[in-house]
């Protein structure tokens, strides 16, 4: 993707003195069209639907649920005999909201949580099973809601599942009988056990996630040490069934913790399918004080676009390092925690990591999301940190009362690129600045589907101005182009429980076309996604 930067341009802008104008025509000859965006202040899209891309995996917009604050005890789990409308336990109003937008992926129990959890305490019946401390988040989890429960939700949703196991506190052993619980169809004493416990056929497992956080919270490891642990852990990830081929995902870096991602790699390639990367969102990037949900100003917008923008570098070259011992990119990147990241609400209790949505988020995720699209080729999962109450939310609840967060919406709108071919695009965008900071006041993706339908996601990073965007579309005859934005009336615009619909999607209107150009008004602040029917 070409980025040019207002500062590129002004140094042609602003050269001074009679020798120097052949220059600065020159510059501006060259530039072309990047003169023309730095003149008009207008950014310029070129979308090469006649150039090859590779399938956007639907698991790119996966999510993430852990044992923490109130995701799965109230916002998935309120039991049989809970007022609330439910199916097993489950709430009904939350799986029709994520079935809405097709979550195709879940990964579970943790997070850190993931190695303290001992599956068998999740399993039998529910008046019998252990209550344990949380000892990663705070309070005592009933174990109500264990592995049966999972596979209810991701099997009511139409999720493939992605288990992470317990390296931290865990061992081989318990873990290959839970992969043996969950998915042998014999009459082993644990298959049958799962029977006895009301399941017959096995639950299809897509993923194994090999301990989280290695060099944290799962064990403060060196990544010498974790590269055999994780070795020896990977050897025992048995498939139980010719059909089916066990993902094996290594607890990977986060941010750039290159030498994380160069030691395994240069050691596991032979024993991994994916390598994880977390990497979150903080206004100030400190994490004693990360920076407030709703009461920002600008320079907190500002620096929440220049942190989040950094997850492009951080692909690229965690992807750079995947090249040198997998040119075949037979390996994915998974991107299994990402996500801003607030200060707990003052009044509410710290550990359970509960945060306000605003249209600030939703933007966050739309960049995001246009970076894992761009990267097709080599992220193939990713999941939000977190589905519900926790960190960057799509969904929250008050008792029996849901709604739907602006960065759900973006997930609702972005929906149409799961499994779509990425379509390479140029951007050239001047930049948006606030103090020192500048990022680029563009961001885009675009993908085709099966009918061949094209869909172009935009996000105007910039809350203060609208821009224009004149995309070209190369080899495509637009016959229709429609659209839908989000935006709000503030950079802190969100839903409550009082008022759940400020924030959600409405048709775009400010679209004009001539030939094999269009053109686009993107409101300041806002997310958009252009259909395109040939
Ligand atoms: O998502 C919250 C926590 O963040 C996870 O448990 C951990 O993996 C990460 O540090």
């Amino acid at each position: 993707m070409i980025e040019v930067t207002p500062k590129t341009l002004a140094s042609g802008a602003h050269v001074k003195g009679r020798s120097h104008w052949l220059v600065a025509f020159l510059c501006a000859s060259l530039l072309g069209a990047v003169a023309t965006a730095q003149d008009t202040g207008s950014a310029q899209l070129t979308i090469n639907a006649d150039q090859p891309g590779s399938t956007i995996n639907p698991h790119v917009y996966g999510h993430f649920a852990e044992h923490l604050g109130r995701l799965i005890y109230e916002g998935i789990w309120v039991g049989e005999d809970s007022t609330i409308p439910n199916t097993r336990g489950i709430r009904n109003d939350v799986v029709a909201a994520l079935k809405q937008i097709k979550v195709p992926v879940l990964r579970w129990p943790g997070g850190c949580f993931a190695d303290e959890y001992h599956w068998r305490d999740g399993i039998g019946p529910r008046d019998g099973r252990p209550k344990r401390v949380n000892a990663s988040w705070g309070g005592v989890d009933t174990n109500a809601f264990g592995t049966h429960e999972f596979f209810d939700l991701v099997e009511m949703l139409g999720a493939e599942a992605y288990i992470n196991v317990n390296v931290g506190t865990g061992t081989t052993q318990e873990m290959m009988d839970w992969i043996e619980y969950m998915t042998s169809d014999s009459q082993s004493t644990l298959a049958n056990l799962r029977r006895e416990n009301g399941r017959d056929k096995p639950w299809k497992v897509t993923y194994i996630g090999i301990g989280n956080e290695m060099w944290g919270c799962g064990g403060n490891m060196r990544p010498e040490y974790f590269v055999d642990e994780y070795r020896k852990f990977a050897t025992f990830v048995k498939d139980h069934s010719p059909d089916t081929k066990l993902q094996r995902i290594a607890s990977g870096p986060h941010d750039d913790r290159y030498d994380w991602s160069e030691a395994l790699m240069a050691n596991s390639t032979k024993f991994m399918e994916g390598m994880s990367l977390h990497f979150y969102t903080l206004p100030t990037s400190d994490w004693k004080v990360k920076g407030s949900a709703t009461q920002f100003g600008e320079d907190q917008w500002q620096s929440t676009m220049e942190r989040t923008l950094r997850m492009k570098d951080y692909i690229q070259k965690h992807s750079a390092i995947m090249d040198k011992y997998d040119p075949e990119k037979k390996i994915g990147l998974i991107v299994a925690e990402w996500g801003t990241w607030y200060d707990a609400e003052p009044g509410k209790d710290q550990g359970a990591l509960y945060q306000q949505n605003t249209v600030r988020d939703a933007v966050v995720a739309g960049v995001n999301l246009n970076l894992f699209n761009q990267h097709s080729d080599r992220v193939r999962m990713a999941n939000i940190a977190q589905m519900i109450n926790v960190l960057q939310a799509v969904i929250l609840t008050d008792k029996e009362k849901m709604l739907l967060t602006p960065t759900y919406h973006v997930f609702d709108m972005y929906k149409v690129h799961q499994g779509a071919t990425s379509i390479p695009v140029e951007l050239q965008a001047p930049d948006y600045a606030f103090g020192a900071l500048s990022v680029p006041s563009v961001s885009a993706s675009a993908s085709k589907d099966a009918k061949g339908t094209l869909h172009v996601s935009l996000v105007n990073l910039d809350p203060k101005s609208s821009r224009q965007l004149a995309i070209t579309l190369k080899g495509v005859k637009a016959k229709q182009v429609t659209g839908q934005v989000l935006t709000g009336a503030a950079m802190n615009a969100m839903n409550t429980f009082e008022a759940p619909n400020t924030v959600k999607p409405s048709p775009f209107k400010s679209i004009k076309r001539s030939g094999e150009r269009v053109t686009v008004e993107l409101p300041a602040k806002s997310v958009v996604v252009l259909e395109i029917k040939r």
